[in-house]
């Protein structure tokens, strides 16, 4: 369980992040959403200790991160495992030297074991047999892939992914998506996922932190989304008049009221 409170990020004179609190349960697919320069990127840094915020404190299972010492942080950064924006492989190595680089890093463990290691996370993510292609041989999903599998393989406790559906179409946008939800169940893993991807917020958003020009605007579920009376939140996610319908569409059928013919043509009329 990860607990953000009251963090504040300035760079220069302008205030990036200003007074967020979150908590983000183990197990759960946390959702980090809202539009381009909201603050998203900046927030998950200052989660993972690659920014220092001005104010406020992260806690990692009730331990305070911020303050704490180097000793105690790298201990917390080994269980952190990380799927960075375009998924940040090293061009020059092979798939299984890219997924070993955590383990050579953080483990004493054998070639043997590395290896072995390696084929599970590389078979955990559909991509047996592949150890020996290098990254501009494969597709931008099988990249994801590996970039996720690279993430988990020191079997972190917390996992963050800053946009892992970036330029990926929507069928293969949503094998990643399963695969993190999968992995975060399985593993009982914090996940932390930055999206603008609304397919995701349905899919996996069991806890959405929308982000608004750097503050939190809303917090709730995925079903929540749904009854939202936020106008901000509203506008984000149902940017279109067809995904405004669907919403309208979609509380009729919670509520029970099935639609009459009349509720359908003003719905559906352009
Ligand atoms: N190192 C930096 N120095 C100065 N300003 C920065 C820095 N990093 C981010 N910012 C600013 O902070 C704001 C939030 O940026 P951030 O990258 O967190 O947005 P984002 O929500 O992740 O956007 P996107 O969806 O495009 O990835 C932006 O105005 C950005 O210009
Ligand atoms: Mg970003």
């Amino acid at each position: 369980m990860i607990e953000v409170k009251n963090i504040q990020k300035k760079f220069a004179d302008k205030v990036v992040i200003e007074e967020v609190s979150a908590r983000m349960e183990a197990g759960r697919c946390n959702l980090i959403i809202g539009a381009s320069g909201s603050g998203k990127t900046v927030l998950m840094k200052c989660m993972v200790g690659l920014l220092n915020p001005d104010q406020g404190s992260i806690f990692y299972h009730g331990n305070n991160f911020t303050t704490m010492d180097t000793e105690a942080k790298t201990l917390i950064r080994k269980e952190i495992g990380m799927l960075f924006q375009g998924s940040a492989l090293f061009d020059s190595l092979t798939v299984e030297e890219n997924i070993m680089f955590p383990l050579n890093m953080f483990t004493k463990d054998t070639t043997g074991e590395k290896i072995k290691r390696v084929n599970e996370v590389l078979d955990r993510v559909n991509l047996s047999g592949v150890n020996k292609k290098y990254p501009a041989e494969l597709s931008g999903g099988m990249k994801k892939r590996v970039a996720l599998a690279r993430a988990v393989v020191l079997n972190p406790k917390y996992l963050f992914c800053d946009e892992p559906n970036s330029g990926l179409d929507p069928q293969t946008s949503l094998v990643i998506d399963k695969l993190i939800r999968e992995l975060t169940v399985e593993y009982q893993i914090t996940t932390v996922v930055n999206t603008h991807d609304m397919n995701s917020v349905m899919e996996i958003g069991d806890y959405i932190l929308y982000m608004y020009q750097g503050k939190k605007e809303w917090e709730g579920t995925r079903k929540e989304i749904i009854f939202s009376k936020n106008q901000r939140l509203n506008d984000f996610i149902f940017a279109s008049e067809f995904l405004r319908d669907a919403k309208d569409m979609r509380m009729l059928e919670e509520t029970g009221k099935i639609p009459n013919e009349r509720d359908m043509d003003q719905m559906t009329r352009p």
